[in-house]
């Protein structure tokens, strides 16, 4: 039997997502593609993998039968890789990372640091959000993750390596900055915010802390990056809920203003993550182990 383990992969995504679509999507392939290396498996095995009924694919009974095997080879390749890595030791090592995009401020520093003491390893960065960034873990796309709390019941190893103060910023001329008083709540409330996407972290803890005090501020805008977020703040577009370590620039050059607000700042922490099974490679300990030790304090 002649398959490639690139139709193995692509077989794993469309069972998994039983979607041709999603599964392109996943492996940033077009459609065609994905059902051009389906069905060279398919002949490669001689048995039809999926059925459509209606609008759905499902998998046949061949097609279980390689899911399980298709699985197992993943799971052995992946075991070699780790096992090489491992053989390189931490001057030669490849390094994946991801980190969500408010640490990443901070993180490429930390990791110039790194690079200076193991100028060997070859480090691969990714910088996304909460919601993608715990999509890559659950499927091990990623060494280790810099990022806010992950939710309780995930099979993942966190620890926290630096407080994450979450603050409100306003242009330097707008009206709540010359109070000399702290802002309440209900004034804040009248505002427009500018608020990062669905699956930010920096979204989560807004929305907690805003339901917390059972506040809902009258608009809102929603923008998916930290610096498009500041940029429409210092336009005057609306007020923004930040991590302070993305302001460091704009607060120097006076640019942008902290608002003296009810309830903040909101204090959350930044963790180093890995699964729970991971075998970390020799690169990925050195890593994790500076994190931890120098984190805090830069
Ligand atoms: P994000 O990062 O807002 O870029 O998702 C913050 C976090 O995970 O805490």
């Amino acid at each position: 039997m002649h398959v490639t383990f690139r139709q193995l992969k692509v077989f794993e995504a469309v069972a998994r997502h039983s979607s041709f679509t999603r599964a392109a999507d996943e492996l940033h392939l077009t459609q065609p593609a994905v059902s051009m290396q389906i069905k060279q498996l398919e002949a490669a095995t001689g048995l039809p993998l999926f059925e459509q009924v209606g609008k759905r694919i499902f998998l046949t009974d061949a097609g279980r039968t390689m899911q399980h095997y298709s699985r197992a080879i993943a799971q052995q390749l992946e075991e070699a890789e780790q096992a090489l890595e491992e053989l390189k030791g931490v001057q030669g090592g490849h390094l994946r990372i991801s980190v969500a995009s408010t640490v990443n401020y901070y993180a490429t520093r930390l990791l110039a640091g790194f690079c200076r003491e193991h100028p060997g390893v070859r480090v691969s960065l990714d910088v996304t959000n909460r919601e993608t960034l715990l999509r890559q873990l659950k499927s091990n796309e990623t060494d280790i993750a810099l990022m806010g709390q992950p939710p309780e019941g995930l099979d993942v190893v966190a620890e926290p390596f630096k407080d994450n103060p979450l603050v409100v910023i306003a242009p330097p001329g707008h009206r709540l900055v010359r109070r000399r008083k702290t802002v309440p709540l209900s004034e804040l409330e009248r505002e427009t915010f500018i608020i990062r996407e669905e699956g930010s972290g920096t979204r989560l803890a807004m929305e907690r802390f805003f339901a917390d005090y059972g506040i809902t501020p009258s608009s809102r805008i929603e923008l998916n990056s930290n610096e498009a977020i500041k940029q429409s703040v210092e336009a005057g577009l609306g007020l923004g809920f930040v991590s302070v370590h993305t302001l460091e620039l704009e607060l120097e050059l006076g640019r942008l203003k902290i608002l003296g607000a009810e309830g903040f700042p909101v204090i959350r922490r930044w963790y180093v993550v890995h699964r729970c099974g991971k075998r970390l490679s020799a690169a990925a300990r050195a890593y994790k182990a500076f994190v931890l030790e120098k984190g805090g304090m830069q």
